[in-house]
């Protein structure tokens, strides 16, 4: 379902990745005996073999309940509490959903509290009226402010206009079993709420109800996703990167970080993988990027970005290594026809499927970039199916945790990402914040 094509082989030698076999086998038992940093966030090692069923018809009612009264469900979140839904609905769904005919249309899943822009907020708000709504809210901590501060917003719309009581019946809460502010406040509001396990992370809850009720309002296939899930967890139990390709992965990323390759480019030839690269971006991004160590993770959609980031990836600082997502059996089969007088110069290319237009960009990209001193991964996704994306999820998910723990970091917590909010309560006055910002008006003043 998700398979490694290619190691870059040239660049780094078998007997290069065999002498990793060791480290790989000691994280491996870090992972599974439990006794790494950060072990008290390995719910999701199990999570999809081990889903509570009851929990899933919780979550498939739910969903049944927001289409038949809904054309727009509002999914409220940020970071791992939005991107992985974001993800799945798109390389699942229609690239043009919005725009099928009626009866064809699913529910459209719009996002917000994923940044803080009033021009967002405002668009929003106004398209809300052209059908009936239900909201989402989605916060593990229950006390970020993005979320919060957009889910203000939202209450306020759907109170005025549905009443408090017609409202709550179409705002559902994903949250902390006890903790935080959202889950007081679905408590006091009586929204239904779905519950954020104690040992997911946040970037690893895609599987939880996080993910779980947008997707499956959206029309996403949830048994199928964790169905690939639990097959990964199956197929990636083995300790060894000869019989894991997701060790593989995660120990060629850190023998190509310690050859210099501090930039890890994912990219695909595939649109529909755009969120899923920014799903990933997180997940490793967040993981490893610590103790001044770690792989900066960016992304690119080829051929679009060929046209602009490619001559850098081709010709400017040898910093970085691509990992190229393919996905074997996309959507869709066109075939290049043919063109009286072929004004376009593109006969050539009689008979050909796009297909195979676009998997030659991909090889001769590959061919060149790999000239140009760029090592290239390769995986390779079956197709487009829940199944084979929940497969991707767990994938990386497992390829993350080993490789946080190759580099030595505790790769399930986020430290760093407090900084810049200690600030912005800081700048904001927050009770609480006072003695900060003290601290910033005196360096201000300076
Ligand atoms: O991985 C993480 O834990 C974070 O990136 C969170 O997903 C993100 O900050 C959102 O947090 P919360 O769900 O608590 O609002």
């Amino acid at each position: 379902m998700l398979r490694l094509v290619h190691r870059a082989e040239e660049f780094v030698p078998a007997r290069e990745l065999e002498l990793q076999e060791p480290f790989v086998r000691t994280a491996h038992e870090l992972i599974h005996g439990r006794s790494g940093a950060g072990n008290d966030f390995l719910g999701w090692l199990h999570l999809a073999s081990e889903f509570d069923q009851v929990e899933l018809r919780h979550i498939e009612e739910a969903a049944a309940r927001i289409r038949a009264t809904s054309d727009i469900l509002v999914a409220i979140g940020i970071g791992g509490s939005y991107l992985g839904a974001r993800a799945a609905l798109q390389f699942n769904g229609h690239a043009f959903a919005d725009l099928l005919p009626r009866g064809e249309k699913p529910l459209t899943v719009l996002f917000a509290g994923n940044n803080i822009s009033p021009g967002y907020l405002t668009d929003l708000l106004q398209v809300l009226d052209t059908g009936e709504v239900s909201v989402n809210v989605i916060s593990k901590s229950g006390t970020t402010t993005e979320p919060a501060l957009a889910f203000r917003f939202l209450k306020e719309y759907m109170e005025k206009r549905y009443g408090k009581a017609g409202a709550a019946k179409r705002i559902y809460a994903t949250t902390d079993r006890s903790k935080g502010a959202l889950r007081t406040l679905a408590t006091q509001e009586g929204y239904e709420t779905f519950v954020i396990p104690d040992d997911v992370g946040g970037r690893f809850s895609v599987l939880t109800p996080v993910g779980l009720l947008p997707l499956a309002a959206g029309g996403v296939d949830v048994r199928a996703l964790l169905g690939g899930a639990t097959e990964a967890e199956k197929a990636l139990a083995r300790p060894t990167i000869a019989e894991n390709p997701a060790y593989a992965y995660a120990a060629l990323r850190s023998i190509l970080l310690q050859k210099g390759k501090g930039v890890e480019m994912l990219v695909s030839y595939e649109p529909a993988l755009h969120y899923f690269a920014e799903w990933w971006k997180q997940l490793f991004g967040e993981s490893e990027g610590k103790d001044h160590k770690g792989l900066f993770p960016g992304s690119a959609d080829f051929s679009t970005d060929l046209h602009s980031l490619g001559q850098f990836i081709q010709d400017g600082s040898r910093v970085m290594f691509e990992t190229v997502v393919r996905v074997a059996q996309p959507r869709g089969s066109l075939t290049v026809g043919e063109l009286a007088g072929d004004a376009d110069g593109l006969n050539y290319l009689t008979g050909k499927s796009v297909q195979s237009v676009n998997d030659a960009a991909m090889e001769a990209t590959m061919l060149a970039h790999t000239a140009g001193g760029v090592p290239q991964i390769q995986l390779e996704i079956a197709d487009m199916t829940e199944r084979s994306l929940g497969y991707a999820f767990y994938f990386f998910e497992k390829a993350c945790a080993l490789s946080g723990y190759l580099l030595g970091v505790n790769p399930f917590d986020q430290p760093g990402v407090e900084a810049y909010k200690t600030n912005m309560f800081a700048i904001l006055g927050k009770p609480g914040y006072e003695a900060q910002t003290a601290a910033l008006a005196k360096s201000r003043d300076r």
